[in-house]
């Protein structure tokens, strides 16, 4: 199989936002679809990967972004992931591979900073011997009748909420909050942060 990893067009948009929607199928680490896609206020590795002129793999990775402005310069992983058809072939680590040759070559940043609540995508990145940086709870919750009527009275009708928590805190937020955690997209997962140096 001829893999290609090139740079991603804006022609390729709705491609691109096809694989984007068939990936989020399986895997925790989204919860919103994307029916465009981002713009990000730093500069960007974009890379797409292909066969035979399909897109099947992506990684999008910002520069040194404001979200992480106590680890810069790093590079921070917004979207990554191969169809399910194709993993297995190594093209996600061609994927990281470039991005990263990319990231030295013309902004001298040889470290990527992943998040993903995702069980299987953590495993992938300790088999990358990527090192952890920190974890934290992410869960959405309804809002209780007090918050619901502040919200209101700005104007605002509340369905739910969408946040995160250390791992310590997460115990009173369950006492605190009515955590929603009966739905497969939305329930509570862990968050763990990883770094890559190459
Ligand atoms: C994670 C993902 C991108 C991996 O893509 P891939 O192209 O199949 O991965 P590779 O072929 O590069 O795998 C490299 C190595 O990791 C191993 N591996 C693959 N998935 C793994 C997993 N979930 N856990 C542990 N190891 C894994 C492979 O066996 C391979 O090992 P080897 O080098 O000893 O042969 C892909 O599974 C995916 O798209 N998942 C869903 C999307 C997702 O969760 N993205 C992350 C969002 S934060």
């Amino acid at each position: 199989m001829q893999v290609n990893i090139i740079g991603y067009e804006p022609s390729r948009e709705l491609e691109w936002l096809d694989i984007h929607a068939s990936v989020m199928v399986d895997s925790a680490a989204w919860w919103i679809v994307l029916h465009r896609k981002p713009g990000y206020p730093q500069p960007i590795v974009d890379l797409i990967a292909t066969v035979d002129d399909k897109i099947v793999g992506f990684i999008v990775i910002e520069i040194s972004p404001e979200i992480i402005s106590e680890i810069n310069p790093a590079g921070f992983v917004w979207e990554f992931g191969v169809h399910r058809d194709y993993r297995g072939h190594d093209i996600g680590k061609m994927l990281i591979n470039k991005a990263h040759k990319i990231m030295n070559r013309e902004h001298e940043v040889n470290k990527s900073i992943w998040y993903s609540q995702d069980a299987r995508a953590q495993s992938y990145y300790r088999k990358l011997r990527m090192k952890e940086i920190g974890r934290h709870w992410q869960f959405s919750l309804k809002p209780g009748k007090d918050l619901k009527k502040v919200l209101k009275e700005d104007g605002f009708d509340c369905w739910n909420l969408r946040g995160s928590c250390s791992i310590e805190d997460f115990a009173r937020a369950k006492i605190n909050f009515d955590v929603i955690e009966d739905n497969e997209t939305l329930k509570p997962r862990i968050c763990i942060g990883f770094e890559y140096i190459k």
